[in-house]
């Protein structure tokens, strides 16, 4: 058994040491939010955050988490309302919705980096978190509207 915290909890999976994160988290933990896109680290639509920093899930071992603080989206705020998610919802920034748990994990981490980013800034820390339905536009308009409410982006 390994024991895990997730969203401030803490719990024990029984998964080998070698399973990917992202599996652990949604078939033995339940928290369906974070989702598999590509399973090689190349989409972002398994991000989570692991002691804060912006994580592939499929691509992280279990072994590599134990110990250390993992939030997914359903713990990146109590009442769905962190900076980032309200400008989400503000600028209704998805279309399908697939791969906007990673996008929202991947901006947050950004924001609690740095609250200010510059567009260059911002395109280089979400260059790796794809987007199908093409919403980056709505995408960067959110993370900048987030930034103008940087005194409440927490997590
Ligand atoms: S599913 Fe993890 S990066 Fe694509
Ligand atoms: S909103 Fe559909 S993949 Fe991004």
């Amino acid at each position: 058994m390994t024991t895990l915290t997730i969203n401030g909890r803490q719990v024990s999976v029984a998964g080998p040491d070698d399973a990917p994160l992202l599996w652990v988290i949604r078939d033995e933990v339940g928290l369906k939010g974070t989702k598999f896109g590509c399973g090689i680290g190349q989409c972002g639509a398994c991000t989570v955050h692991v002691d804060g920093k912006a994580t592939r899930s499929c691509v992280t071992p279990l072994k590599a988490v134990a110990g250390k603080a993992i939030t997914t989206i359903e713990g990146l705020d109590p009442k769905g309302a962190h900076p980032v998610q309200t400008a989400w919802i503000e600028v209704q920034a998805p279309q399908c919705g697939y791969c906007q748990s990673g996008q929202i994990m991947q901006a947050a981490a950004l924001l609690k980096a740095k609250p200010h980013p510059t567009d260059a800034e911002i395109v280089e820390a979400m260059n790796g978190n794809l987007c199908r339905c093409m919403a980056y536009v709505r995408i960067k308009a959110a993370i900048k509207l987030a930034a103008t409410q940087a005194k409440g982006v927490h997590a």
